[in-house]
């Protein structure tokens, strides 16, 4: 067994206390796996005096990253803080003071990962980072590996464990939102800042990592177009089902044939028979569409200390074959060009069936006008049902819903902004996607 290879632990929530007890209770296979051993030299915190796992060793919390970081007997600096600045800050000081980097933190990396990636080779030094997507499934891996000579077309699935849980329970336990978030949260699934979860922005982040390496090029999360989960009620939910659908949350990452991106995080309504629609509570599913390869799918858990811990420790069991093996930085980074301009297909060109529920007055002529403003705005109707509530809140009101067939996204909602703004409307529309491919 070889010289240790000290560790630099930065954060200890409830992945970094993931971490800790992985290392403790598979120690030894790990240690045989890489040829050496693993040593924690310190583990950053913000506040030391927090009651905590007792088998977090209360002699190594610091509140000085920076020093530890520096520190020479740390090889590998493990980020599991989360958040951009600190954690940023501490991931460069790490690189450019000499020292590998595992990290968990894709708002990190969707702002600045290229960045990094290039600051990383140019120091010779492996930036490794599997668990920042979909929790325990090794989708970077196989991205960057398994297909790596392929041709990706299309990356797309469930990537956020919290809206998959939420979505799953209103379903199947009739739940409330909130107490549904509130679940995920106690389970550790949810973010510090869950708005990141229900609102698409981590599932965002995410995207626009597994973008990057799928396409080579320098996606930004603003190329991304997100509609958070909040907009589905379980009236959408019922609805959907009647026409044989299940409510996702997706996130889509795709090379059209004219070479754009179409990217976008959103709920989507997925048929039943779908192998996403199987996908339920933190679990996550990712689908990879290579020329050669085909439709690969990987499932897992993409949520949670378990799960996530397991990806952030196979990242340090990496990172050390490679030490030891004197033969680190062996990949490049994936963006090709850093500077080139990346063409995204805007959202209103997106061609897409849609499912469209109105509240509207029931009385002569209404149905009559919202599908002629339909009609005039090229959109076509699959599929209607109107219903009136069963706790009707006003005594004329009625529930209208579509399936359209194909439109343009730009057409279908100036048609809705049309039909909103007339009397027969009482409540804004709820427009969710129909994702066919699912
Ligand atoms: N909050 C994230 C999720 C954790 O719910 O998927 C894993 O990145």
């Amino acid at each position: 067994v070889g010289k240790p290879i000290g560790i630099a632990l930065i954060g200890c929530g409830v992945v970094g206390t993931g971490v800790l007890r992985l290392l403790a209770e598979h120690r030894e296979s790990i240690e045989a796996r890489i040829g050496s051993s693993l040593e924690i030299r310190g583990i950053v915190v913000s506040d030391p005096s927090r009651e905590r796992d007792p088998l977090v060793p209360s002699a190594l919390l610091t509140t000085d990253g920076e020093a530890l970081v520096r520190s020479h007997d740390v090889d590998l600096v493990v980020e599991v803080m989360g958040g951009v600045a600190r954690a940023g800050a501490l991931v460069r000081l790490a690189l450019e003071t000499g020292k590998h980097v595992v990290t968990a933190n894709k708002a990190l990396l969707a702002e600045e990962g290229v960045a990094l990636s290039a600051l990383a080779e140019q120091k010779g030094l492996d930036l490794y980072y599997e668990a920042a997507v979909a929790g325990g499934i090794p989708i970077i891996r196989v991205l960057r590996e398994g297909l790596s000579s392929d041709r990706v077309r299309a990356v797309y699935g469930i990537v956020n464990g919290t809206s998959n849980y939420i979505l799953s329970r209103m379903r199947s336990a009739g739940l409330e939102f909130a107490v549904a978030l509130a679940e995920a949260q106690s389970a550790g699934y949810a973010e510090a800042d869950p708005t990141l979860d229900v609102g698409g922005g981590d599932a965002a982040h995410k995207l626009t990592v597994l973008a990057r390496l799928a396409f080579g090029q320098h996606v930004r999360t603003e190329h991304v177009a997100i509609e958070g989960i909040d907009r589905v009620s379980r009236v959408d939910m019922q609805f959907a089902e009647r026409f044989g659908y299940e409510i996702k949350p997706l996130a889509i990452a795709q090379r059209l044939t004219d070479g754009r991106l179409d990217l976008r995080v959103h709920p989507a309504l997925v048929q039943q028979d779908a192998a996403l629609a199987g996908i339920h509570g933190a679990l996550n599913a990712v689908y990879v569409h290579g020329e050669l390869v085909g439709p690969s799918l990987l499932s897992g858990l993409g949520a949670g200390a378990g799960p996530t811990a397991v990806s952030v420790v196979a990242d340090v069991v990496d990172v050390a074959q490679n030490l030891v093996a004197g033969a680190p930085a062996r990949r490049a980074a994936g963006v090709r060009d850093a500077n080139a301009k990346v063409s995204v297909q805007p959202i209103g060109e997106l061609v897409s069936s849609y499912y469209v529920r109105m509240t509207v007055r029931d009385r002569p002529g209404v149905l009559a006008r919202v599908t002629g403003s339909l009609a005039s705005h090229a959109v076509s109707v699959e599929q209607m049902v109107q219903q009136r509530p069963e706790t009707a809140s006003s005594e004329v009101a009625a529930t209208l819903v579509f399936l359209t067939h194909e439109a343009r996204e730009q057409d279908l909602r100036a048609a809705i902004t049309e039909i909103d703004a007339s009397q027969d409307v009482v409540s804004p529309t709820n427009v969710i996607r129909i994702v066919d491919q699912a």
